[in-house]
Parts: structure tokens; C-alpha cells; sequence
């Protein structure tokens, strides 16, 4: 297949679209040539999740989408569905050529040479370490704000969740690599260091006697002249160490911004989602982090309707929004997933009441959200400018340290710098300023 050209699309979290990335340099390295639709490329690439039920259908209505046009198209499915289903997913849909799980990207171009002896290919094995080796090979420049996948996968078992069974267990890739990627991303202009795992938090490099934590990594980073930014999500509230904690005092590249998913302000909910925690420890989660750095925000993932969910449980949640004051977060309808836990649960609540409670979660947030932002017009906030707007170049996009999305009327700046921004206006989504 060399010299064919291929497509991408991904479906889901962070990590997907920085996998997607790698799949991507792998192909190019290989001699494939990207293409922007689906209907013009040989090889069409589905990078798919599976977290909600909604994503998992998206998939196949796509794939009916490309079969019309499959003529000699080569379909991968890629990701966490393709772990989830397996050779099922050939029952599902013949065009289907190649299931791939997560781990195992690094096999694509082998995979794509067998199809000649064999016109099915499967690999879904978690030989995770295996790939970081390969991928730490596939550094390509990214952007001011650059991704770095640092640990994978999940020991938590939360009780409604896929990932612990799409992804495998936790794995933490070893520093020298990671390290290496940064250092590669910041040669090529990188600006920003967002950190990326399952539970991020959870990071532990056992490659070497130092079992160096998050904390001595993002250290480490700062200390790399060329990032000005560092990140990390999603974080895990049992994971928050005392020494991470104090980290958003003493280190000014990190940014006073975490998202740190509660999914529930009720205990019994919690005890429930076998979340390991309870209101008043992510209570004191926050209170810790808000005396060591006043300025610090905070961003969650919240589900609502959980089985068993009553209106007491969602008011609980109601209040503890209104009283940690969440400046961005998502928020979803628990969907039951196939294989896990809370699947099998009795769940009386209509989903009329449940789409109900998460339009009233939704407005909370947003009016929080726009309160927040409405807090900068008339100030100056630093904003890092990753790009100038294609459509009109009068303006530039960037993020605040808070992570609010901010577009700035100037013509004397440029991609990569900090600006000085002067916030005019805003909406509850962005913030738009001049320089
Ligand atoms: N590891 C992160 C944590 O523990 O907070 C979350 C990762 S998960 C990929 C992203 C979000 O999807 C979760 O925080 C949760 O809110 C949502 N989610 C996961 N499973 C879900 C389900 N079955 N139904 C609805 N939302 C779900
Ligand atoms: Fe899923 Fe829970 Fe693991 Fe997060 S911690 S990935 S929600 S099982
Ligand atoms: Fe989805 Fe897999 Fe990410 S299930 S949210 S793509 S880890």
C-alpha cells in the first residue's frame, strides 16, 4: 500500500486525538499520504470511543457513510471500541478490514502488508510498553500547545465506566522518554506541555530506583527554558498528592487550573460509583489546593442520572457546584456500557426527569461560567496565542491560564507569545480582547 493515501477521523478524549497524531507520523514515515476525505483516501481509519453509548453508534453510521463509497477502500477501526468489540466487529460490518486496539498502533503498517495473505486483521493484546517504545520515535511538531501522553490506562474500576477494559491497566511511561518528546516538541515550537493519562495523576516511573512522581516530572519540565506552560489532566481526586498540591504555589509555569472530575456531590452516589472518595474529601481536595494558591479554578465531569439517582442526590450536586464554583466543566447522562458494573443496575428514573436535571446542571454551569469571565472585562490577563484566525486575520485565538478561550483583535503579535490582553467583552464561552 505504499504511496496510498489514508484518513483519520477520531472520535472521543484527548488521548485519542494524540494517538491519532502518532497514527498519522507513523503512516507518513511509512510513505502514505494524508488526505482530508474519507471518499478520496484508500485506507479510512476509524480512531474510536467507546465511553458513552452515543459515541459507540456514531461509528457505525460513519462507517455506512465510507462503505458507499468503498469501491477498493481498505477500514480501519482503531481505539477503544475496536478493544470493546473485537472480531465482533466484523459480524457487525463486513467492510470492516482491520480491528486494532489502543495499544497496539505501532502494528498498523505490519498489519496493513498482512491483509494481502489475510483479508481480516485483529491485534486488541495491551503491549503498551511496546508502543511508547515505538512512538517516542514518531515525535512531530504539534503546536504551541503540544499534548505528551504520559500514562495510560485504569486500576479504578468506577462502576460505570469502559475504560479500565479498553485501555488495560495503569502504565506510567518511562521519564527518559517522556522527556525526550518534550524536549523534541519544544525545539519544534512548543509553548505549552499539556500532560495527558486516564488518571495522570497516578503517574509513577518505575524505570528507574528514583520512582519519580507527576510532581518531580512537571518539575523537571519547568526547568526546560523553552515551556512556558505546563498542564496535566484528567486527574483523579484519590490521586491528588500533598506534593502536587503544593506544587501549584511554588511552580509558576504550572497553571492554576485543574480539572478534576467529582461526577457526583452526593456520598451515597459516590459510594455507589465505586469513585473512592466522598463529598467532603473533594471538599478538602479543593480547600487544600485554594489555600496553597487563592487563584487557582477548578473544572469537572459530572453524570447525572445515575441509577438509583434521586432528587436529593441531584440537588446535592446542584449545591456543590454553587459552592466550589466550577469555571468550565462537561457533563453527560450516565449511559450503561456494556460489561461494566453499573450496566446490570436497576435504573428507575425516566429519562425525560434525567434530561431535565442536566439541562438545569448545564444552565448552573454556564451562568457560573459567565460570571467568571465577566470578572476580566476592563482587566489584563496573559494569554498565550496559539494561532491566527484563518477565516479573519485580524484576530488571534490563545488560552488564559484558566483556560478560557480567548480571541484577540491585533496585528503586532504573533503565534507563540504572551501577550498582555485586554479583555473587552465576553460570552459565557469566550473571552474576546485586544492588544
Ligand atoms: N479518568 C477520569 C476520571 O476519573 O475522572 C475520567 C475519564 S472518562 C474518559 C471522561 C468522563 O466520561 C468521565 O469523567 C465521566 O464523567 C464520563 N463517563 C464515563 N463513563 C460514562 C458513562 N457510562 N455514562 C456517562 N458518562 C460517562
Ligand atoms: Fe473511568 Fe473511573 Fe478510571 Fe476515570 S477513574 S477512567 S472514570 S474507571
Ligand atoms: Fe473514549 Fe477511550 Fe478516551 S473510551 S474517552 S477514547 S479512553
Amino acid at each position: 500500500m505504499k504511496n496510498s493515501s489514508f484518513f483519520v477521523k477520531s472520535y472521543g478524549c484527548q488521548m485519542n486525538l494524540y494517538d491519532s497524531k502518532k497514527i498519522v507520523s507513523i503512516l507518513q514515515s511509512r510513505g502514505f499520504k494524508q488526505n482530508t476525505r474519507p471518499e478520496d483516501a484508500d485506507l479510512v481509519i476509524f480512531n474510536t470511543c467507546n465511553i458513552r453509548d452515543k459515541a459507540a453508534h456514531k461509528l457505525y453510521s460513519d462507517i455506512g457513510r465510507v462503505n458507499k463509497t468503498k469501491r477498493d477502500k481498505t477500514i480501519a477501526v482503531v481505539g477503544c471500541v475496536a478493544q470493546a468489540e473485537n472480531s465482533e466487529m466484523f459480524n457487525k460490518n463486513s467492510s470492516i478490514d482491520i480491528v486494532l486496539g489502543p495499544q497496539s498502533y505501532h502494528l498498523l503498517p505490519q498489519m496493513l502488508l498482512d491483509l494481502e495473505k489475510n483479508p481480516k486483521q485483529i491485534n486488541t493484546e495491551f503491549i503498551v510498553n511496546e508502543k511508547f517504545d515505538y512512538l517516542s520515535a514518531q515525535n512531530k511538531p504539534q503546536g504551541i500547545s503540544s499534548f505528551v501522553t504520559i500514562q495510560e490506562g485504569c486500576d479504578k474500576f468506577c462502576s460505570f465506566c469502559v475504560v479500565p477494559f479498553t485501555r488495560g491497566p495503569e502504565y506510567s511511561r518511562p521519564i527518559k522518554s517522556i522527556l525526550q518528546e518534550v524536549e523534541s516538541l519544544t525545539i519544534n515550537g512548543a509553548k505549552e506541555i499539556v500532560l495527558l493519562g486516564q488518571n495522570v495523576n497516578a503517574y509513577e516511573d518505575l524505570s528507574s530506583s528514583k520512582k519519580s512522581n507527576i510532581a518531580d516530572l512537571i518539575q523537571t519540565i519547568s526547568e526546560n527554558e523553552k515551556v512556558e506552560r505546563i498542564r496535566y489532566t484528567t486527574s483523579h481526586p484519590i490521586n491528588m498528592s500533598d506534593e502536587l498540591i503544593k506544587l501549584h504555589s511554588t511552580n509558576e509555569k504550572l497553571m492554576p487550573f485543574l480539572h478534576l472530575p467529582v461526577q457526583s456531590g452526593s456520598s451515597r452516589i459516590l459510594k455507589k460509583m465505586n469513585r473512592k472518595y466522598d463529598k467532603d474529601f473533594y471538599r478538602r481536595i479543593i480547600n487544600k489546593l485554594k489555600f496553597v494558591n487563592p487563584n487557582i479554578e477548578i473544572s469537572s465531569d459530572f453524570i447525572v442520572g445515575y441509577p438509583g439517582e434521586t432528587d436529593r442526590d441531584f440537588y446535592e450536586t446542584i449545591d456543590l457546584i454553587e459552592e466550589l464554583k466550577f469555571t468550565q466543566s462537561f457533563s453527560f447522562i450516565f449511559s450503561p456500557r456494556p460489561g461494566t458494573k453499573s450496566a446490570t443496575q436497576n435504573d428507575k428514573t425516566p429519562l425525560s426527569i434525567k434530561k431535565e436535571r442536566l439541562l438545569i446542571l448545564q444552565q448552573k454551569l454556564k451562568d457560573i461560567q459567565f460570571n467568571f469571565n465577566k470578572e476580566f472585562i476592563g482587566k489584563k490577563l496573559k494569554v498565550l496565542v496559539e494561532n491566527q484566525s484563518s477565516s479573519n486575520p485580524a484576530y488571534y485565538f490563545g488560552r488564559s491560564p484558566f483556560m478560557q478561550a480567548v480571541y484577540i483583535k491585533a496585528s503586532n503579535i504573533k503565534a507563540g507569545e504572551l501577550v498582555n490582553a485586554n479583555i473587552s467583552s465576553c460570552n459565557h464561552k469566550n473571552l474576546y480582547a485586544s492588544c
